[in-house]
């Protein structure tokens, strides 16, 4: 065997890992504790080699394989993919791959299904608009998800807007130079079909620009952030698998990790996430 490392795991019970590609998943950080305050969160943004939404399947795959692997070795049995992209590319191949050859016990979920499960209830119209990377786009996994729960009922229209996450991670999402962007996006993709009822914002980024988001949206749409619906999904997950829950730990701590400079991390972090954030440098 030429990878020593599934012997170095530890058994013993850790924090919920909670990982993205930077500061989108504090978007659902926030959520995941306020509805479970109890448990411990290890949060890892990849800010180094963000954004992931224009990089290869390959790429986005590797990256997140790594930083998996990095929250199992740090204690976690369960990692949240707080990332859409990640969870379009990576998901299935970590599960299917990956588990069964490191520890099959350890759980990996992510969040394109538990929002795909709740568009039934939100729409009316049954159309629905999404709005994410063109990495989530491009692999059309909301469609392919709705098309498995809801086979022909209900209607997927995909718009990438590949800017916002680049404006977010440097800081400009109060800019006014924000505007056109969002402008942008949201005009190609209710120009694509005009019976959408719901958006939803299939990046954890994008909460971040809301009010400019609602600002440009018409009264009639609903825009559905995931925070919440993943972290009911999650809280569900933990009763129905107590087995897993019993192997995360419960202290109310949150600690955070950043691939890039963690002074940068903590100052725009702070604006998403209420709690002081101190996050550690870390190399994967
Ligand atoms: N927050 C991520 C998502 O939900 C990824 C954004 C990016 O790095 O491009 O898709």
């Amino acid at each position: 065997m030429s990878d020593p490392y599934p012997e170095n795991l530890s058994t013993s019970p850790g924090p919920i890992g909670i990982f993205d590609s930077g500061y989108g998943g504090l978007t659902i950080l926030e959520s995941i504790r306020r509805r479970l305050p109890t448990f411990d969160y290890l949060y890892l943004g990849d800010n180094a080699r963000a954004p992931y939404g224009s990089r290869s399947f390959e790429l986005v795959y590797e990256f997140t394989r790594q930083a998996v692997e990095e929250l199992f070795r740090r204690g976690c049995h369960l990692v949240i993919l707080a990332c859409n992209t990640a969870s379009a590319k990576a998901l299935r191949s970590i599960q299917q791959n990956i588990l069964p050859e490191l520890d099959s016990s350890r759980r990996v979920l992510g969040v394109i299904r538990p929002t795909v499960e709740r568009l039934g209830e939100l729409s009316t119209t049954h159309r629905i608009g999404i709005l994410a990377t063109q990495g989530t786009v491009a692999s059309h996994s909301y469609s392919l998800e709705v098309d498995k729960l809801y086979g022909g009922g209900m209607t997927v229209t995909e718009q990438a807007a590949p800017l916002w996450v680049p404006i977010i991670e440097n800081g400009e999402a109060e800019s006014p130079g924000a505007d056109y962007f969002i402008a942008k996006y949201m005009n190609r993709l209710l120009e694509a079909d005009p019976g959408i009822d719901t958006i939803i914002l299939g990046c954890t980024h994008y909460p971040i620009l809301m009010p400019k988001i609602l600002a440009h949206a018409p009264h009639n749409i609903r825009v559905v952030p995931q925070g919440d619906i993943v972290a009911e999904s999650l809280a569900d997950y933990l009763v129905r698998h107590p087995e897993i829950a019993g192997k995360c730990t419960q202290g109310g701590h949150i600690r955070f990790l950043t691939t890039e400079n963690p002074e940068k991390f903590d100052s725009l972090a702070s604006i998403f996430i209420s709690s002081p954030v101190h996050a550690e440098k870390i190399n994967l």
